[in-house]
């Protein structure tokens, strides 16, 4: 054999138990964990065969512990980049068979490298995390190598998509590099997100939970809201990024793939023409309304679970990609509060950030009174969805289905926060707020002096339903551009978007503005 053929194979070889991780048996007690290994992983997310992997023999530098006596090529994570659906991506992947995937140096400067290419060549980055956090015998060299990538996850921010999927445990300070990241994607029972554990807990606080009530996908989806997706499994939330992306443009410079459609623009919805119930205080499903309009019905929802008063996702209007966003009269009658605020508005600016159009469906009665909401500081959290709305430069789209009362109506891309195109449909309430309430705050006093006073206040009310409880109204002001017929909402929604293709408006040159957090 000659020397380069040598050679050759030792570089075979090395390959091979690079690719081998933290060893055979590693990757066994891997699977019974119900889980896969990181190079498996990138298989399930990328092309077939597109992954290019980068610093395979990198490998730690720690002599604390004994370290110097264990090495494993690569070190605890994969690293590269690929294609989803022909367009680049970078991608890290979290090794558990070395050490837990905790965090060494040499692995965050792994990271940091595929962020920095990300950056440079204006491609989305992914990162699959499966991890016991800061690499414990690195002491501060692991916790500057977390620094490291947060401090890159805020430089990306609104200029590569970041996503993260969290396919293990993810404790302490990891959380907050997916935190930084645009979507958070978890799969139940398996993915835990906690500042720290049970045990730590109980020390100090007293309280018993498991890991699941603590930081499992479920509790992340449905009550704190720091998971956008909960998948049943690591392949599903895999195939979710794929799904996710088809929605996003690269970088923050382009737009969003357009995709062929088959669905007729003029598709009309007979349907939506009845769709509103005869009482105020009856509700209907958004969904049915978001479904009726959107090519195919395809939408994916983010954050379903959590919040579900107002309703966020991607759709796409004759193939090209939307963010929705739709007050839900079907819960708590749509109304806005803390967490339905914060959910959209966080949305809002994505969208903003990567040139995604906006669709807003408004059926909302105002914001949630009382001492809950106040203390939970709502006007801020009411006021970051005003901010985001009022911001965005993007194509704006907003139809006015129902209810549109007072500040809510305000927050909901109202046309003075620069709507480009404000509709109505028949249906719609534009107002202070409802007849009832109105009537009573304005004659309450009065109705106790008449004779009938249940009537007199009936009469007031029907008075302000005429006058205030419709779209004409804000109509002739020219704060609403048109009042469509419900089944041409499709139709009028695209022909909006065709038209302001070529949008352009920018804000004033500043730093950062200072959204009310
Ligand atoms: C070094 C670690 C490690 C860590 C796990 N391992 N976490 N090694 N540093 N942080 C090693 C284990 O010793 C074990 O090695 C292997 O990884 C697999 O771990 P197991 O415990 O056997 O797995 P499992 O039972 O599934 O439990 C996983 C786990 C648990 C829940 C993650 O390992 C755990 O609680 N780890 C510590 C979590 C933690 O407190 N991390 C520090 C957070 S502080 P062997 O050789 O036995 O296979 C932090 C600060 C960052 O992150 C701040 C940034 C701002």
């Amino acid at each position: 054999m000659s020397n380069q053929l040598e050679k050759v194979q030792e570089l075979i070889a090395l390959r091979e138990k690079a690719r081998l991780g933290g060893g055979e048996k590693a990757i066994a007690k891997q699977h019974e964990r119900g889980k896969y290994t990181a190079r498996e992983r990138i298989a399930q997310l990328l092309d077939e065969g597109s992954f290019e992997e980068l610093d395979m023999f990198v490998q730690h530098r720690c002599t604390n512990f004994g370290q110097d006596k264990k090495h494993y090529l690569g070190d605890g994570v994969v690293t590269g980049y690929g294609t989803i659906d022909h367009r680049l991506v970078y991608v890290f992947a979290q090794d558990f068979t070395v050490w837990g995937g905790s965090l060494s140096e040499a692995m965050a400067m792994k990271i940091c490298k595929v962020m920095d290419m990300a950056m440079k060549m204006g491609a989305p980055v992914i990162g699959l995390n499966d991890s016991g956090g800061a690499r414990i015998q690195e002491g501060i060299n692991a916790l500057a190598g977390y620094a490291e990538i947060f401090e890159r996850n805020i430089l990306a921010s609104g200029v590569v998509p970041q996503i993260s999927a969290i396919l293990g445990p993810c404790a302490g300070g990891a959380v907050y590099s997916p935190a930084l990241t645009d979507f958070t994607i978890m799969t139940k029972g398996i993915s835990y997100m906690f500042l720290t554990g049970p045990k730590v807990v109980k020390t100090v606080t007293g309280e018993d939970v498991t890991q699941e009530q603590l930081g499992g996908a479920t509790m992340h989806s449905t009550k704190s809201g720091v998971a956008h997706f909960a998948t049943e499994d690591g392949e599903e939330a895999l195939q979710l990024i794929r799904k996710l992306l088809s929605f996003i443009p690269q970088n923050n410079l382009e737009e969003a793939p357009l995709v062929k459609c088959e669905d007729p623009i003029d598709r009309l919805e007979d349907s939506l023409n009845e769709i509103v119930p005869d009482s105020p205080n009856k509700a209907y499903d958004m969904y049915n309304v978001i479904g009726a309009i959107i090519d195919n019905g395809e939408f994916l929802e983010v954050q379903r679970d959590y919040a579900k008063n107002i309703i966020i996702g991607f759709a796409r209007f004759n193939g090209q990609s939307v963010g929705i966003v739709a007050n839900q009269p079907k819960y708590l009658a749509g109304v806005l509060d803390c967490n339905a605020s914060r959910k959209a508005a966080r949305f809002v600016r994505f969208c903003d950030a990567f040139n995604i159009p906006l669709v807003s469906l408004v059926d909302v009665p105002g914001f949630l009174p009382g001492t809950g909401q106040e203390y939970n500081a709502v006007i801020l959290h009411g006021a970051k969805l005003l901010y985001a709305y009022g911001e965005a430069t993007v194509p704006k789209v907003t139809v006015t289905i129902r209810k549109s009362y007072g500040g809510s109506h305000i927050v909901m891309s109202c046309k003075q926060l620069r709507g480009d195109m404000n509709y109505a449909w028949p249906s719609a309430e534009i107002a202070v707020m409802g007849a009832a309430g109105a009537a009573e705050v304005l004659y309450m006093k009065e109705a106790k002096e008449q004779e009938d006073p249940k009537a007199y206040i009936t009469a007031k009310e029907k008075e302000y339903t005429d006058l205030f409880c419709n779209p004409y109204n804000a109509a002739k002001y020219g704060y609403i551009d048109d009042v469509i017929e419900p089944r041409n909402t499709r139709f009028r929604i695209i022909r909006a978007l065709q038209q302001l293709a070529t949008k352009k408006l920018t804000n004033p040159a500043k730093k950062h503005g200072n959204i009310p957090l």
